[in-house]
């Protein structure tokens, strides 16, 4: 993609124009500003909007990231987007979502930028070891409108190193640091839409593949394998250990380090690599 030194503004029509889409985004909701994108595709969903809604806003002044964090979101510069699904997998297969939305995130990447994107467990998308996305799913029970997932994903895309909050500078970049320009984000966000699609599709079909297959690019893209890792499990306790391999429900098998030296199958935490 040609270098942009002045990227245009996201507009609906660009981000339509680039779409290949069967579902995702074909109800498209762009907003200059929202709380958090999640919220509004939740409050659409409820209100009943259909499978594959895709939110988008300009800026969110209520940004939300995983473990109760909060999610960077300048006005102009990066992607918030949030995705409604109603066609839902086998509940046992629902974990899987956040881990392929990942890997879609990072496909995307390398196509519309070459960049090599990695993942640390569960789903932060890495450039050269830094954060430069995230995801973030919430789902909402049943009720009048239905089970609904929704799925969120940030990347950062044209912000300078200076745009971010010193504590995050450190472990922080965006595409355009990591490129040296910066890049249409209508471009970039059709492109995780387009692989999003392909990456949930196999989960829906009636006797979807098992999860080693369903995981297998996963473990391809999956930096946190091999290593070793330190993990927050409930904030105040932690674990070390080796990072082993992927459940078939999506957690992290973690080889504890003597004396413990057990297998601990880790579903919800914030991991450090170690070494
Ligand atoms: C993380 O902590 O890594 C997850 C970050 C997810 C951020 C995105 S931005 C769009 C969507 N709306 C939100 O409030 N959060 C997600």
């Amino acid at each position: 993609m040609a270098a942009l030194t002045d990227p245009p503004p996201l507009t609906a029509q660009a981000i339509r124009s680039l779409l290949h889409t069967a579902s995702l985004g074909r109800d498209l909701r762009l907003l200059a500003v929202a709380g958090s994108t999640n919220q509004e595709a939740m409050l659409l969903a409820q209100q009943g909007a259909p499978d594959g809604t895709v939110v988008v806003a300009d800026q969110q002044t209520a940004g939300k990231g995983r473990l109760g964090r909060s999610w960077h979101s300048p006005p102009g510069a990066n992607i918030y987007c949030s995705v409604v699904l109603r066609r839902l997998p086998q509940t046992e297969q629902l974990p899987l979502i956040p881990l392929l939305t990942a890997v879609a995130v990072a496909l995307a990447l390398q196509d519309v930028a070459g960049l090599p994107a990695r993942l640390k467990w569960p789903n932060d998308v890495l450039l050269n070891g830094r954060k430069v996305g995230g995801v973030l799913c919430e789902s909402a029970g049943v009720g009048q409108a239905g089970a609904v997932v929704v799925i969120g994903v940030g990347i950062n895309v044209n912000g300078g190193a200076g745009g971010f909050p010193e504590d995050l500078r450190a472990m922080a970049t965006s595409l355009a640091m990591e490129l040296g320009h910066s890049l249409d984000r209508a471009a970039v966000l059709a492109a995780v839409l387009d692989h999003l699609e392909k990456a949930l599709a196999p989960l829906m079909l009636p006797s979807p593949p098992p999860p080693e297959s369903l995981l297998q690019e996963y473990v391809r893209l999956c930096s946190t394998l091999g290593r070793h890792v330190q993990v927050s499990l409930h904030g105040t306790e932690t674990l070390e250990g080796l990072a082993e391999s992927i459940a078939p429900d999506g957690s992290l098998r973690v080889l504890a380090d003597p004396p413990a030296g057990r297998r601990v199958d880790v579903r919800a935490g914030d991991v450090i690599h170690l070494r």
